[in-house]
Formats: C-alpha cells, structure tokens, sequence
C-alpha cells in the first residue's frame, strides 16, 4: 500500500509493505530522522512527540504508538522541522537560555510538545507537559523557558503545514498512492514491530482500509469480520509495540469525517466514535463541566490527540475513563453493522470483562448524551494527577426535586470487572433527603453492588472505602460545601 502525507512541509509518498510500523520506526531507522527519541514505547514518556495536523487543528502526539497508516492524509513535522541551527524556533532558543536540559534525552519531545502549544496559544505550560517525562533537569526551567517564548510570534513555517491543509491539502496529500513513492533503503521492512515476516518474506500482507465514511466502513467490516477497526490507536499501538503482535487485516478510520462529529440538538449532543478526547473535552466544558475536568486528565495531551471516545468505549476496560460517566449520563450506544443500526444504553453493552454486546462486524458508530445535567460529578482516582490510568472512577447524578432524590445514576470503573452502576444504591437514595447524612448513612450500600479486586492499583479495601468517602464528596459537592479539586483550575 502507499501513503501519502507532508513530512515537515514535503508531499511525502511512502510504499508500505506492513501497517504494523510505527511512524517512530520509520522516522528513525527508515527515514533517518533520529531526532524523535524512542524510551518506553508505550506512549507514556513524550520522549518521541511529534506533531500532527489535520482538519483538527495541530497536536502533539507519540510517535511510538502511531501507525503508518495513520498519517495518510495529514501532515506531520517532527524536531527536525520545528527549527534548524541557522532558525530555531523560539522554544529551542529559549531552552538553551534558560538551561532547559541536561542530558538531552527528553529535550526533542519537549521541545515538539512546547512548540505545538506555543502555535495554539496555550498558556497552561504544565498541562501542555503533562505527557513529558524529564528524569534530570526538573520542569522548572523548562517551565521558565515557556514562559520565555510565549511572547515571540509563531514562526512562518510552524504555520505552514495547517495553511496547506486548508488549502491544497485535499489535492496535495489527501489519496494515498499519488506521485512516486519516496522509497528509502528500508522501506517496508519492519525491523521492531511484529509482522517481520510478511515484509521481508515476501508473503501477501493483510488488507488494509483506509475508509472515507462509515458506509464504506460498514461495507468493508462486514465483508472482514474478524478485521480490525484502527481508531486513534492508543490501545492497538501497545498490542503492536509491546504484545509484540501484527495489527492483521485493518481498516484506519481517521479519514471517516462523519465519524467525527458532535452535533447538538435540543435534547442533548451525538457524538460521533471517532471524536477524540481533545475535542470531546472542549465541546463537554459548557455543558458538563465535571465530565470536561475528567477528560482533561485523562492520559496526556499527546493521547488525548488520537485516542477516541469510541475507542475508549469498545476496547471494554473496567478503568476506562468515560464510561462511567457517560453511565452516569444515561448515554445511549449506537451500534451499525452493515446497514442494520441498533442502539442500547452503554451499561447493557457490557457483558463481562473485555466481553461486549457487539457482534463480528459491528461497530459503533456514536453516543448520545442529554444536553443537561448540572447535578453531574466524576471523580477520578489515581497515583498521579495526569498521565495515569484510574484506580477507580466514580460518576454520580442526581435528580433533586424539594430537597428530596427522584431518580439517581450512579457508576464506577475500577470496581468491578465492567463499568457498572451501583443499582443497590441508587433504589435506596430515591426519595431521601440530597444531604451528606443520607449519602454517609447509604454508601456502605455498595458493598451489596461490588466486589472490588486488589490489583497494583489499590487493594479491594481501599476501592471499597475510597468509592464510600467518594458518595459523602458527592453529598458535599451538592451542597456546596467542598470544592472538588477537579474543578480547580491548575
Ligand atoms: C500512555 C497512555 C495513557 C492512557 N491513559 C488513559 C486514561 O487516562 N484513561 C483512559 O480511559 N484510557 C487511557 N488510555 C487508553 C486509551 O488511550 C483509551 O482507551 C482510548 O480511548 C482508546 O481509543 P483509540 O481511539 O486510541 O482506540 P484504538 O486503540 O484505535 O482501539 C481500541 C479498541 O477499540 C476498538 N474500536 C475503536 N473504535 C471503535 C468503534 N468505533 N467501534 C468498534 N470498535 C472500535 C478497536 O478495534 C480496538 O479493539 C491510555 C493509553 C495510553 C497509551
Ligand atoms: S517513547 Fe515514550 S512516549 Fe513514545
Ligand atoms: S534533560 Fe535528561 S531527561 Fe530531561
């Protein structure tokens, strides 16, 4: 297959003998671009961050997990095109000023990962960082040299590759397969990343789609049900770089714009599968702000860039992030297979662990959630405050009507081995006072719908009792009387 996008500013066509290659691979030992470091391969360092356009906007990613297929189309710039010696970008200089490294090692992510917010405007240089680990210079004059550049203008070419997206890109780098493939000693042979063997064996390598809407998705799914369906990849990537297993026949869903809408109606939003989280959080922040301060700690910016809502949803972790609270929400799951649709609510497509409703071929195609529900709270767990998966999640939302409960949604990850709503609870909460002495005297409740396990996490003792302290900060929450400190602004 061929591939087709803009290289730090070049129409870049590539013949792909593999789709299991991952774009750092390719940069660094196929294209010689070895500025984009490679440490934990698992999307968790930001030491190989480079950025990516397309008609989102410009983002920080991780080179590691991400697929060549996954550039068809988009345009990538890597710390080799975010500034040279003669002009380096204004976050290189300011680096160097303020003595922003020291082995070296992070400094190109960095570097990438600042230069992506410096073109954004972003002024939260923790959060931008949030997906950098530095080991030897600590963050404070990497901050201060952020802070340094905020004010200098975007240089021109950091400009470019959006600019060529809005204009020529559709004819520049949209179909895969235009013009000669710029082949590099190397290209298709996959040295890393499983699926050697097809590459330099000279076997048929699996099909691969890169599908333009659902429709063809849908055909294409149904036609290759044991296919799999390549979202952001942030899950498929590790199974590629650390199960150290071949991606097999795929379809890559990126180009699939109508997978990657939100549309608000009167009655609430649907939210297409393939939104990612970055803008899931920016369209939740008016309306469920609690929902929107979970999302922006979820992973990092980096993944938030590429992971998907559907894919977070499908990929059936009992601690994923969203679906308790689109749980909580009473979100209602859109599922297609072919032409036939079907939809249920989100809790009844969970049947066990990583055990889904969904048949072979089936996808989901969107979420629906209501427009409104101010009494909404999601408190997320962890041993970090980014970057880090949840010990446990807790969502919460009431209906309160004369100070008494109607109707309670109540859901955790992490407690058991699906998201599940605590139903034992919630029948109990409905016509008692909305006060701190009803949640305290109800939460041990939930011992009657979990049985948490102990994992490295958080042992089931400390679940159970940090999902009970979590209904009395719900309580408080309601009153007014705690101010969640996920909804203080960092
Ligand atoms: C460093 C790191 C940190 C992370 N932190 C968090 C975190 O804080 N919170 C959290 O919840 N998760 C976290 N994750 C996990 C991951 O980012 C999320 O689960 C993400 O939402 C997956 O979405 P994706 O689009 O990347 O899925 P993919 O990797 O593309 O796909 C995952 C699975 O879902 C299937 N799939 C995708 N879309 C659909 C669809 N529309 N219909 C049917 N099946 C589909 C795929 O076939 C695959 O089986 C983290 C991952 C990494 C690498
Ligand atoms: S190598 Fe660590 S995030 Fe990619
Ligand atoms: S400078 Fe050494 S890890 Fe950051």
């Amino acid at each position: 297959m061929q591939i087709s996008f803009l290289l730090n500013g070049e129409t870049t066509t590539v013949a792909l003998a593999d789709a299991s290659m991952t774009v750092l691979d390719w940069l660094r030992e196929t294209r010689g671009l070895t500025g984009s470091k490679e440490a934990c391969r698992e999307g968790d360092c930001g030491a190989c961050t480079v950025m990516l356009t397309d008609t989102h906007g410009s983002r920080a990613i991780n080179a590691c997990i991400t697929l060549m297929p996954q550039l068809q189309g988009r345009a990538l710039r890597t710390v080799e095109g975010i500034g040279s010696a003669a002009a380096p970008h204004p976050v290189q200089t300011a680096l160097i000023d303020h003595h922003g490294s020291q082995c070296g090692f992070c400094t190109p992510g960095i570097a990438v990962a600042l230069a992506a917010a410096h073109l954004n405007g972003e002024a939260d240089h923790d959060a931008a960082l949030a997906g950098n680990l530095c080991r030897c210079t600590g963050y404070a004059p990497i901050i201060r040299a952020a802070e340094a550049a905020a004010g200098a203008p975007v240089p021109e070419w950091m400009q470019a590759d959006a600019a060529a997206f809005a204009s020529t890109a559709s004819t520049k780098i949209s179909s895969g397969g235009e013009g000669r493939p710029e082949n590099h000693p190397g290209d298709g042979f996959q040295r890393r990343t499983p699926g050697l063997g097809a590459g330099l064996g000279g076997a048929e390598s699996p099909p691969v789609f890169l599908p333009e809407n659902a429709d063809a998705l849908a055909a294409w799914l149904l036609a290759h049900p044991s296919g799999r369906l390549v979202a952001g990849g942030t899950d498929l990537g590790l199974t590629v770089t650390k199960a150290l297993q071949p991606l097999g026949e795929a379809a890559f869903v990126h180009r699939c714009a109508d997978l990657q809408t939100i549309t608000e109606t009167g009655a609430g939003f649907r939210i297409g599968a393939g939104v990612s989280i970055a803008d899931m959080l920016t369209a939740m922040a008016g309306a469920h702000p609690s929902f929107a301060a979970l999302l922006a700690r979820f992973a990092s910016p980096q993944i938030r860039a590429m992971a998907t809502l559907g894919g977070n949803i499908a990929n059936g972790s009992p601690i994923a992030d969203t679906p308790p609270a689109l749980i909580a929400l009473g979100a209602r799951l859109h599922l297609r297979r072919g032409a036939a649709r079907r939809e249920m609510a989100l809790e009844d497509f969970y049947l066990d662990y990583r055990k889904q409703d969904r048949a072979p071929g089936e996808f989901i195609e969107a979420v629906t959630i209501p427009a409104r529900a101010p009494n909404l709270r999601v408190y997320k767990l962890s041993k970090r405050f980014d970057q880090d998966i949840s010990t446990l999640c807790g969502a919460f939302n009431v209906a309160v009507e004369g100070g008494r409960i109607t109707a309670a949604r109540i859901a955790f990850g992490g407690m058991a081995a699906v998201p599940k709503r605590a139903r034992t609870l919630e029948a109990a909460l409905l016509g008692r006072t909305a006060d701190a002495p009803t949640f305290a005297a109800l939460a041990p409740l939930l011992a009657q719908d979990f049985t948490p396990i102990s994992d490295m996490r958080g042992s089931s003792g400390y679940r159970m009792q940090a999902a009970q302290n979590l209904c009395l900060r719900y309580a408080r929450d309601l009153a007014g009387e705690a101010v969640s400190v996920l909804e203080v602004a960092p």
